[in-house]
C-alpha cells in the first residue's frame, strides 16, 4: 500500500508536467524529435489556432471530430486536452507522423482523441460529426520544405483528392461544422456557410446549411 501522501505528490507531479506542454508551440513541440520540431512552423498547427478551432467543432458533448491529415497529432492532442468530452481522431497517411502523434498521445496522458494511420480516400466521414483541415494536399502544389520525399507530388494528385473530399463533406448532413486553415478552399462545397473567420482569413469556419 503507497501512503496517501505519495499519492497526491504524484498526481501533482503528473498534472502539472502534462499542462506545461500547453504553455507555448516551443513547449508542445518538445513532445516531437528535433527533426518533427523544425517542420513546426510551416507544418503543424500552432496551439492558439487549434484552441479556436476545437472550440467551434466541439460543439457538444459527445462530438466526433475528424482531423484530415493529422501530421503528428498536433490539433487532436491540443483540442481533447481543452475539450475533454469530445473526442478528436486523427487520419494521415504518413505512418512516421502517426507514430510520433501516439507517443505524444501516451507522453501527454489524452484519453480522448485517437490516431488512424491511412490515407482519407479510406475513410468512412460518416463516422464524424465535424472536421478539421489544415490545407493537407498542398503538398502537391507547393515542393519548398516538404514533410518528406515518400510521395510523388503533383498537381492532379491535388485535385484527386481535394474532388474527393469535396464530394465527401457534400455528403454530411445540415449541421456539420468544419474549420479549414491556410486553404484555398477548393475542397468547401457552397452549402458550408462562412459563420466566422480570423481578420487575416486563415482560419474559416463554416456550417453547412
Ligand atoms: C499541414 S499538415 C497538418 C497536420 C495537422 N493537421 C496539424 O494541424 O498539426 C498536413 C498533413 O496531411 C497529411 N496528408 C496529406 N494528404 C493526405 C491524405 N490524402 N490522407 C491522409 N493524410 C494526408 C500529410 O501527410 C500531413 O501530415
Amino acid at each position: 500500500m503507497f501512503p496517501l501522501k505519495n499519492i497526491l505528490h504524484y498526481l501533482c507531479r503528473v498534472n502539472t508536467s502534462s499542462l506545461l506542454w500547453y504553455n507555448s508551440d516551443a513547449d508542445f513541440d518538445k513532445l516531437y524529435p528535433e527533426r518533427i520540431q523544425r517542420l513546426s512552423d510551416r507544418h503543424w498547427t500552432p496551439i492558439d489556432v487549434a484552441r479556436k478551432a476545437a472550440a467551434f467543432l466541439a460543439n457538444a458533448p459527445g462530438k466526433r471530430v475528424l482531423d484530415i491529415g493529422s501530421g503528428v497529432g498536433k490539433f487532436c492532442l491540443i483540442g481533447a486536452h481543452f475539450f475533454p468530452l469530445v473526442s478528436f481522431y486523427g487520419i494521415e497517411q504518413r505512418e512516421e507522423l502517426y507514430r510520433h502523434a501516439v507517443d505524444a498521445q501516451v507522453a501527454t496522458h489524452i484519453k480522448n482523441a485517437m490516431f488512424l494511420h491511412g490515407n482519407l480516400t479510406q475513410t468512412d466521414l460518416s463516422s464524424y460529426d465535424n472536421f478539421y483541415f489544415y490545407n493537407s494536399f498542398f503538398e502537391n502544389l507547393d515542393e519548398r520544405d516538404p514533410i518528406d520525399n515518400q510521395f510523388d507530388y503533383s498537381i492532379s494528385r491535388y485535385l484527386y483528392y481535394s474532388r474527393y473530399l469535396f464530394n465527401a463533406l457534400e455528403r454530411r448532413p445540415a449541421g456539420t461544422r468544419l474549420v479549414f486553415y491556410h486553404s484555398l478552399g477548393d475542397e468547401v462545397p457552397s452549402a458550408y456557410q462562412l459563420v466566422d473567420a480570423s481578420d487575416d482569413m486563415l482560419l474559416r469556419m463554416y456550417i453547412k446549411r
